[in-house]
């Protein structure tokens, strides 16, 4: 007896959830699922960013002049908010290639202002850290693509 007054519960909840509107209460949960944007942490292997880089596919093996070089640009420009191994001002760089794209990085490092204010990654980067900016620190093309490289061997 009882099952039965859980059901009949159980199907009037469902139908004034529903509303007026015909529609059911799983077909309004879907409707609501579609709408919920979707993680740009989860997407970033689509995101290349928004900035001078459209796309870049990395030779597999890694330059050591390009590391070498990339390493000195990041002591002098990027330290004072980055550091290799842990958490800092900004994020820390280890990896970096295992959750965002090349070009994505790229486009960071050389158009952060617009990638702050139009990129969904970047845009939940910026709030996860408080607001503080990345900074542009006006490299070349050819230097951050060096510090891209150094970053391949952290
Ligand atoms: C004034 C501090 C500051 C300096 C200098 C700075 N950054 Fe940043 N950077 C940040 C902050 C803060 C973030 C995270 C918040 C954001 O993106 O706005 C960030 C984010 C990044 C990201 C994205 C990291 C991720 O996990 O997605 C990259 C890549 C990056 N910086 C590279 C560099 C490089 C390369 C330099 C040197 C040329 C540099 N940064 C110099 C503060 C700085």
């Amino acid at each position: 007896m009882k099952g039965i007054y859980t059901l009949i519960t159980i199907s009037f909840l469902l139908v004034s959830c529903g509303g007026g509107d015909g529609k059911s209460a799983a077909d309004r949960i879907k409707e609501q699922a579609q709408m919920e944007p979707t993680d740009p942490y989860e997407n970033w292997e689509s995101n290349n960013g928004i900035g001078p880089i459209k796309d870049l596919t990395l030779p597999a093996e890694i330059n050591q002049d390009m590391v070498a070089r990339g390493q000195e640009a990041y002591e002098s420009k990027c330290t004072a908010c980055h550091k290799a191994e842990k958490k800092f001002i900004g994020p820390s760089p280890k990896g970096i290639l295992e959750r965002r794209t090349a070009a994505w990085v790229m486009n960071m490092i050389l158009n952060p202002e617009e990638m702050v204010q139009k990129d969904p990654l970047a845009k939940k980067l910026l709030i996860e850290y408080n607001g503080s900016p990345m900074a542009n620190q006006n490299l070349t093309e050819d230097e951050a693509r060096a510090v891209l490289e150094y970053f391949r061997t952290l």
